[in-house]
């Protein structure tokens, strides 16, 4: 068998990697391989002491180098993304949970002084916002609704897996009414990115990534945000709340809309990028 050596199994795989991904992603995603694939940590590729993998190691890792290459996510090809400070598995049915939505977990937390609240998330995909939400809010009670059987499923794993008193239940919020009323607060990230939008989106999206999670009709890309508005206003005691991850595109449009289906209070908030990311407003 074959002696190799850390450090240079990480410039191979950063130098095949560097192509596509660039020097800084080329190296951050050879981490990550060498240390699932090999069990070779940072430490251990400056320590540098020679390692004999076997043959199983060897065609996993020269797979999921190609499958790299062909811009399939690594959070996909290895099953978890990182969310708020947890693991959450991720499969190809669900949206890959973006490091921006965690700045909505810690405004929605911290929004006020929140009493045993009951909530509840549309379009919950892998349950990052329910399961989050449930984790740090404490004597929460949250519902996650998705209209993909598939996404469910990953969610209410997700939540038994982190221990999150969250549940899932099928929805399609074009069709039903949110089942219920006197809720603290509706929150939602749902489709929102234009079909038209499309040319400019990286191919490790465009290919990998559920349509279902991601697109709307060029004619009406704020269609999910009107439907919860509508509906949300039966599901929502009176100060209850509505969160919602936007467009940024669309922030004033989102405004007008809050105003225009009764709400008070409406707001915009901006992500880490500066970029007009998420809004709230309140049923009076
Ligand atoms: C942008 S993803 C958000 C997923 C997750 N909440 C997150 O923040 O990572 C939108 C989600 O809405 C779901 N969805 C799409 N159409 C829906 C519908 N008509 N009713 C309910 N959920 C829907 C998708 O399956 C997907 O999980």
């Amino acid at each position: 068998m074959k002696e190799y050596f850390p450090k240079h199994t990480f410039q191979n795989t950063t130098s095949l990697l560097n192509p596509v991904f660039g020097l800084q992603e080329s190296q951050a995603l050879s981490y990550i391989v060498l240390d699932k694939v090999f069990n070779i940590s940072k430490t251990a590729i400056i320590v540098n002491d020679p390692f004999i993998p076997d043959t199983f190691q060897l065609k996993n890792y020269e797979s999921i180098v190609q499958r790299l290459l062909k811009n399939e996510p690594i959070q996909y090809i290895f099953k978890e993304a990182e969310f708020y400070g947890n693991t959450f598995y991720v499969d190809k049915n669900v949206l890959i949970p973006r490091q921006e939505t965690e700045l909505l977990i810690q405004i929605i937390s911290s929004f006020k002084n929140w009493e045993k609240p009951k909530m509840a998330d549309i379009g919950t995909g892998s349950g990052c916002i329910a399961c989050s939400l449930a984790l740090s809010i404490a004597d929460s009670q949250i519902v996650g609704y998705d209209v993909s059987p598939e996404a469910l499923q990953i969610a209410q794993h997700n939540a038994s897996k982190l221990n999150a008193h969250a549940v899932f239940s099928p929805l399609d919020i074009l069709e039903d009414e949110i089942p219920h009323i006197e809720l603290d607060l509706v929150v939602s990230n749902p489709p929102y990115v234009m079909d038209q939008e499309k040319q400019q989106m990286k191919k490790n999206v465009l290919d990998f990534e559920p349509p279902l999670a991601l697109f709307v009709a060029d004619e009406n890309p704020l269609i999910f945000y009107k439907t919860i508005m509508e509906k949300a206003k039966k599901a929502l005691k009176r100060g209850g709340v509505l969160f919602f991850e936007i467009n940024e595109q669309f922030g004033k449009e989102t405004l007008l809309l809050f105003q225009h289906y009764g709400y008070s209070e409406p707001k915009i908030y901006k992500d880490i990028h500066d970029k007009q990311r998420f809004a709230s407003a309140i049923w009076e």
